[in-house]
């Protein structure tokens, strides 16, 4: 798995097709994170249909997708999938993750919320969906399967049941939450974290959100290499082990998104970048759902 990948959460519409042209075919990525739920699939799947000439070229590319909330009852599952590989014009997934660990009722609206303000939830227990999504690497849909946005308790929950293990947990990783227990954990049991907001998702319409890109002690790394201050982000999780997936649809952006492995963060660097930590979620479904989710 290219540890390097292009996010596409919040790509808009007919900005995302020319930004994965670009990164696959000019920019030099070979890893392209997708989601159901970023209703972008369909454009995105018309340039892989244009750039993917061959077998070979399409086997050169790891392109995951995700499992919407909506879709988690076991009946629903494969469907959901074959959605996906029909809008991405794909015959298959590298990976395919759950992409949150609770199940919201089925149906077109695929943020139901109810009168009292919070997302209505259908009884669809994890290990079911789980299940459903080993038959999908059993039908030859998915090279692989994991999760995203699990905890520690739900990890070791999974894993104490599952027959094809998770192969990666993606959640969200930056300086200001760098979620070292839950890599940890992760690593311990041979789950690769995929670090999602690595740049702090700027520009989201929280006004009260900290600006990581402007933090003074990561511009003041970027000055002493002459990178970037995406650059350093990027570099810092990285230098972690963890799969990153910088989000652009600015070509010159996606270009130096992927600039970064010609530098290295020394130690110094990299404890103080770990001290920038205090457990800030830029992500979070409380806001949004009105469930606590992570706690
Ligand atoms: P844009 O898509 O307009 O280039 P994250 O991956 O943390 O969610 O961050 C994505 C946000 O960061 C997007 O708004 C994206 O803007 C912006 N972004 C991506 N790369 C860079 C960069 N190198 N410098 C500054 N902003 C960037």
């Amino acid at each position: 798995m290219p540890t390097l990948g292009l996010g596409t959460w919040r790509s808009e519409p007919n900005a995302v097709g020319n930004a994965v042209q670009y990164a696959l075919t000019q920019a030099g990525y070979l890893h392209i994170d997708c989601a159901a739920i970023y209703k972008n699939e369909a454009e995105i799947g018309s340039v892989f249909s244009k750039v993917f000439t061959s077998k070979a070229a399409r086997e050169n590319v790891f392109i995951t997708s995700k499992l919407w909330n909506t879709e988690h009852n076991p009946k629903n599952v494969a469907n959901a999938c074959k959605r996906s590989l029909k809008d991405l014009k794909l015959d298959y997934l590298d990976l395919y993750l759950m992409h949150w660990g609770i199940a919201f009722e089925h149906g077109k609206n695929l943020e139901p919320i109810g009168k009292d303000g919070k997302i209505k939830r259908e009884k669809v227990a994890i290990h079911e969906t789980w299940f459903a999504m080993e038959e999908l690497v059993k039908l030859g849909l998915v090279k692989s399967i994991g999760v995203a946005n699990f905890t520690n308790m739900m990890l070791l929950d999974l894993i104490s049941y599952a027959q094809i293990l998770p192969v990666v947990n993606q959640v969200e990783v930056h300086p200001y939450n760098s979620q070292k227990g839950l890599r940890d954990f992760a690593n311990d049991n041979n789950i690769a974290t995929t670090a999602y907001s690595p740049l702090g998702t700027p520009g989201t319409a929280d006004p009260t959100a900290p600006f990581l890109l402007g933090d003074e002690k990561v511009k003041a790394i970027a000055l002493a290499h002459n990178k970037s201050a995406a650059q350093v982000l990027i570099r810092w999780s990285l230098q972690l082990g963890n799969i990153v997936i910088p989000k652009s649809t600015t070509a010159e952006r996606i270009k130096e998104n992927i600039n970064v492995f010609d530098f290295e963060l020394n130690e110094d660097q990299m404890t103080k970048l770990n001290g920038l930590n205090y457990n800030y979620r830029y992500v979070n479904p409380s806001k949004w759902w009105g469930v606590d989710y992570f706690n």
